[in-house]
């Protein structure tokens, strides 16, 4: 029975758009915001469902209609680094083409955070679950990072479902007046941020590309005490959307 789980499981991975979601909350929020969940296997049916009741009732009926149990070192196998919430699954990402049409959409309601080349999957889940909890229209990356690889998946909590994320090249970046966070910048306190923003961060070791200050409408510093070089990548998206956010009611 097992065995034949696992093989589903392996077929399944390699569908087309399918990412791995691994540990309760990731895929309590794919649930939550509408994301196709296709495979749930976990180590204790009993447990996850016991979780589930205690922090998210929503998805208690889903989770009843989707949860498998499997051996604990068939789970390990499939998901090296098992979460201690003993639960992996598969869903569909929204498609290329649906996330660009959001990210296309105007006017835009809420700014759209461009993440120029980032190095740290920990540093875009962070800024992924950011855009979310802020209501941002999305999350664009450039480089070869990928935007939905597991670790960031992981690191957002899945709150990927909750907002568009998507990697784009720099000249494809959608439109809209482009604010660059840059310890260079004008003081922030003296410039709001409209809805319909791209507020753009740079690389964590090198910072923001002249490419990308070249096509920017503004730079903007949030001040720091002398000597200070520069704030964590993720810190700065937050600092970023909750200026924006303060500026509206
Ligand atoms: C870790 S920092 C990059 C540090 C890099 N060594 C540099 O020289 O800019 C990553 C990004 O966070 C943003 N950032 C960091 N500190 C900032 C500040 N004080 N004001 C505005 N943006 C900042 C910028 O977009 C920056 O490119």
């Amino acid at each position: 029975m097992d065995d034949e789980l696992v093989r589903a499981w392996r077929v399944a991975e390699r569908e087309s758009g399918v990412v791995l979601l691994d540990g309760f909350h990731p895929l309590k929020h794919a649930l939550r915001f509408g994301g196709e969940v296709r495979r749930v296997l976990t180590a204790d049916r009993g447990a996850l469902l016991a979780l589930a009741g205690e922090l998210a009732p929503d998805v208690v009926a889903a989770l009843e209609a989707l949860a498998v149990e499997v051996a604990e070192e068939r789970l390990r196998a499939l998901a090296p680094r098992l979460h201690p919430t003993g639960v992996v699954a598969l869903a569909v990402r929204p498609s290329v083409a649906a996330n660009r049409a959001v990210l296309a959409e105007r006017p835009r309601r809420a700014p759209v955070v461009v993440l120029e080349n980032p190095r740290n999957l920990g540093n875009v889940g962070a800024v992924i679950r950011l855009a979310a909890g802020f209501g941002a229209t999305g999350v664009v990356t450039t480089g070869e990072l990928d935007p939905w690889h597991p670790t960031v998946l992981r690191g957002s909590a899945g709150l990927h479902f909750a907002t568009a994320v998507e990697r784009v090249g720099l000249p494809e970046l959608p439109a809209g007046p482009l604010y660059v966070l840059d310890p260079e910048g004008v003081d922030i306190r003296d410039l709001p941020f409209p809805d319909d923003a791209l507020l753009a961060f740079g690389t964590e070791r090198h910072g923001v590309s002249a490419e990308l200050k070249a096509r920017a409408d503004r730079l903007v510093a949030v001040p720091m005490q002398p000597g200070v070089s520069s704030f964590n990548l993720a810190t700065s998206v937050a600092m970023g959307l909750f200026h924006w956010m303060s500026g509206r009611r």
